[in-house]
């Protein structure tokens, strides 16, 4: 049974599918041993506590710097002992230290078709491009931001009388689905990251991730 710590900023939308698939089953027995959030009003901390899951807040404003408080996440998060570190709308940058302490054991999901748009606003520039496919990516966390290697990507379409909110309703149902997915495949020791790629059942994964429809 494996021990899993999450990260959230605000909603904590696919936190809760996370929740819901540790409930239903759907990750081998492991559990959420905790939830942290840079944000004390996140409502993610709140949906850890109604599923009576340890719900914790860490304010940037306390801190010196952003390693101060990346350590100090650091030592919280390790009194839990996790086998994965999986971020679901951490909106923080991360420090180097923080990022190696976790390297391989570390997930972000973003929600663009990476490497396209990392950063910010990724569904207002899909749009503003023209593009007809928008979709989210789940990838390991390296140094780079939203630039680890990607492990399953999902695509939605985009049609021409979309309002902003309507893709990212899109996106996020698709998010909602494949997280949990690959947390499974981590948690059932298939998944990998080495040499800097993701590796799936022993064959390294193409840039695009695992195909997923
Ligand atoms: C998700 O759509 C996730 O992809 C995005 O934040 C949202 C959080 O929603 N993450 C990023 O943009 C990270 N770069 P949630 O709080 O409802 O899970």
């Amino acid at each position: 049974m494996k021990r899993i710590v999450v990260l959230v900023s605000g909603n904590g939308s696919n936190l809760q599918a996370i929740i819901d698939a540790c409930q239903q089953g759907r990750l081998n027995g492991s559990s959420i041993a905790a939830v942290f959030s840079n944000k004390a009003d996140a409502y993610g901390l709140e949906r850890a506590r109604e599923a009576g899951i340890p719900a914790h807040a860490l304010e940037a404003a306390q801190f010196a710097d952003r390693e101060a408080f990346d350590r100090q996440l650091m030592l919280e998060i390790d009194a839990y002992a996790p086998d994965l570190v999986v971020l679901a709308g951490y909106m923080r940058i991360l420090s180097p230290a923080f990022v190696s302490h976790y390297l391989q054991r570390m997930l972000n999901i973003h929600p663009s078709l990476l490497p396209k748009y990392p950063g910010l606003h990724t569904h207002r520039q899909a749009m503003a491009n023209g593009d007809e496919e928008h979709g989210t990516s789940v990838h390991f966390v390296t140094e780079e931001l939203d630039g680890g290697p990607v492990i399953l990507q999902a695509k939605v379409p985009i049609f021409a009388d979309d309002t902003e909110d309507e893709v990212v309703a899109r996106v996020q149902h698709q998010e909602h689905a494949i997280y949990p997915l690959v947390i499974s495949w981590f948690i059932n020791g298939r998944l990998t990251m080495r040499d800097g790629a993701a590796w799936m059942d022993g064959a390294q994964l193409p840039p695009e991730g695992h195909a997923f429809e």
